[in-house]
């Protein structure tokens, strides 16, 4: 799907439809709603006024207009109420409107950018989040279907003023850049094990720049590193996980050079575990089809990788991938295992399910070692405690650096990708204390999502370092807050406009 900004007045454009938007009780209907709703003879204020329209957030409503209006169809979508609306409302709103698209088979859709003239936000950010909205709705896995649904081809942003249009035009692009990137990653996450086992996600990672600006795509490499590279560099975690496949471990770093030559690299591991079956500690079977998504840390970011590319952002960073299958089987690893890590530091296996914090043990020590990062940020389907936790509304957060910490959450706020901290305390690491190993890896019943933080902290050193559990954020089951069922691409968008402050290297550099 294309999406493009463009000058003008969307009563005049001949789009299949045209969106409008509106707060919940507005008074008055303002801006290009009051217009639409002048030209057809105030048929929108009517509506309001009868009770069929209330503007609550991704409400729709649908009329053909008989006058007035070049366009054969107008959705008004509910924004919710003025004094709650944020940008991430902006994004959210985009799938009703993909919805009522396809469902009629509309091919060209026109639409204001929402909450443009809201204070306190700028009509840039506003646009980003109207676009990604859309880029995101957009997103469809039909690789294995005959019959591939409708897919809309354009989709335009009209923005009348001349004065804005610029800004507009440049938030329309970042969205759609950063949109197009989750994307990549979001396909990565529906893809069946038996399609991305360790060497595919390796081939993926090779192609982290396709279709970007040679400009672009010529700053970023990607290395692989196999078994016996694996073996040479002490990768016992992941070389244990991997074991029991027949699909042999991997280890990827994809780097971009943003950032001036021999600039400090931020440092991203994200869990790619293809297929996770807990190995010969082996997971109930229900359900265990969705550990397909037990990559979404590594899609995650790759796909942040991508996307500071395809925006140019100045930074050099680093993707680094543990990837493997966890299976049962003659070979595998098994419970009472001692694993020497990359670290050199020992662990004692108590599950083989609780694999995840091993690979990425090794991925950390990888990283901080060849790069020197001036921060290291992991993202990983971790831990079923975290759901429990949080359900999928937060990710889990966790570090060793308040000051690292802060600006995670400062990105949180502002990317509407919402996050919340747990705490590392001591006390909580004294519960993987092994008495034949440094550490044991698993922390018992309590606390889970903290004990598997505390185990990933042993490798961080003195990095600042944060981890991201996203066990209950990945994949979102049913439609909730303008995600469709599926992967989430969690959290791409906050690690975007985490690494795009350019003070988070200030701190540090
Ligand atoms: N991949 C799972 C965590 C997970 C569970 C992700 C549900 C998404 C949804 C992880 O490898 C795992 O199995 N963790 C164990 C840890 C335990 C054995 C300490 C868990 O959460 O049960
Ligand atoms: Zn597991
Ligand atoms: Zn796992």
């Amino acid at each position: 799907m294309r999406i493009e900004c463009i000058p003008g007045d969307i009563r005049a454009v001949k789009s299949d439809m045209i969106v409008v938007s509106l707060f919940e009780g507005a008074k008055r209907l303002d801006g290009a709603t009051g217009e639409v709703d002048a030209a057809v003879g105030g048929a929108l204020s009517e509506a309001i006024n009868a009770g069929d329209f209330k503007g609550k957030a991704s409400e729709t409503y649908f009329f053909r207009p008989s006058k007035g209006i070049a366009a054969p169809r107008v959705l008004v979508v509910g924004l919710g109420r003025k004094e709650k609306f944020t940008p991430d409302i902006a994004r959210q709103v985009a799938l009703p409107v993909f919805k009522a698209a396809r469902r009629m088979k509309l091919s060209s859709v026109a639409s204001i950018v929402h909450g443009v003239w809201i204070d306190g936000f700028s009509p840039e950010t506003a646009a980003c989040f109207s676009a990604l909205g859309a880029a995101l709705s957009s997103f469809e896995y039909d690789r294995f279907k005959e019959d591939k649904g409708h897919r809309v081809s354009r989709f335009l942003f009209v923005e009348r003023d001349a004065k804005t249009l610029p800004l507009v035009r440049a938030g329309v692009i970042r969205g759609e850049r950063m949109g197009e990137a989750i994307n990549w990653g979001r396909e990565l996450v529906a893809t069946p094990s038996a399609h991305l086992r360790p060497n595919d996600l390796a081939k993926a990672a090779k192609k982290v720049g396709a279709g970007l600006p040679l400009r672009e795509a010529s700053k970023i490499r990607v290395r692989v590193l196999g078994v016996p590279e694996l073996e040479a560099s002490g990768a016992g975690g992941i070389l244990a996980v991997g074991k029991g496949s027949q699909a042999p471990p991997r280890l990827i770093a994809a780097e971009y050079r943003g950032g001036p030559p021999g600039g400090k690299w931020v440092a991203l591991v994200g869990k790619g575990v293809t297929f996770d079956t807990g190995g010969i500690s082996l997971k109930k079977p229900e359900g265990m089809d969705k550990m397909k998504y037990d990559m979404a840390g590594a899609a995650a970011v790759l796909a942040t990788l991508r996307a500071c590319a395809a925006l140019g952002i100045r930074r050099n960073i680093a993707a680094v991938v543990p990837a493997v299958e966890n299976m049962p089987s003659g070979t595998a690893f098994r419970p009472g295992d001692v694993l020497r890590l990359m670290s050199g530091k020992t662990a004692e296996i108590l599950s083989t399910d609780a694999e995840g914090r091993l690979i990425l043990a090794d991925a950390l020590t990888y990283a901080r070692e060849k790069y020197k990062p001036e921060a290291m940020v992991d993202v990983a389907t971790l831990t079923g405690a975290c759901t429990v936790a949080l359900g999928s509304v937060n990710m889990g957060i966790m570090g060793n650096d308040g000051a690292l910490i802060a600006r995670i959450k400062q990105a949180s706020a502002s990317s509407g990708e919402k996050a919340w901290e747990l705490p590392l305390h001591e006390e909580y690491s004294e519960q993987i204390r092994s008495d034949i190993a440094d550490l044991k890896n698993t922390g018992g019943p309590e606390a889970g999502t903290i004990t598997a933080g505390c185990f990933l902290k042993e490798f961080a050193e003195g990095t600042p370092w944060a981890h991201f559990d996203i066990a209950g954020t990945a994949w979102i089951d049913k439609e909730k807050r303008g995600y469709a069922p599926g992967p989430s691409g969690a959290p791409v968008r906050l690690l975007v406009e985490f690494l795009s402050n350019p003070t988070v290297g200030d701190h540090y550099g």
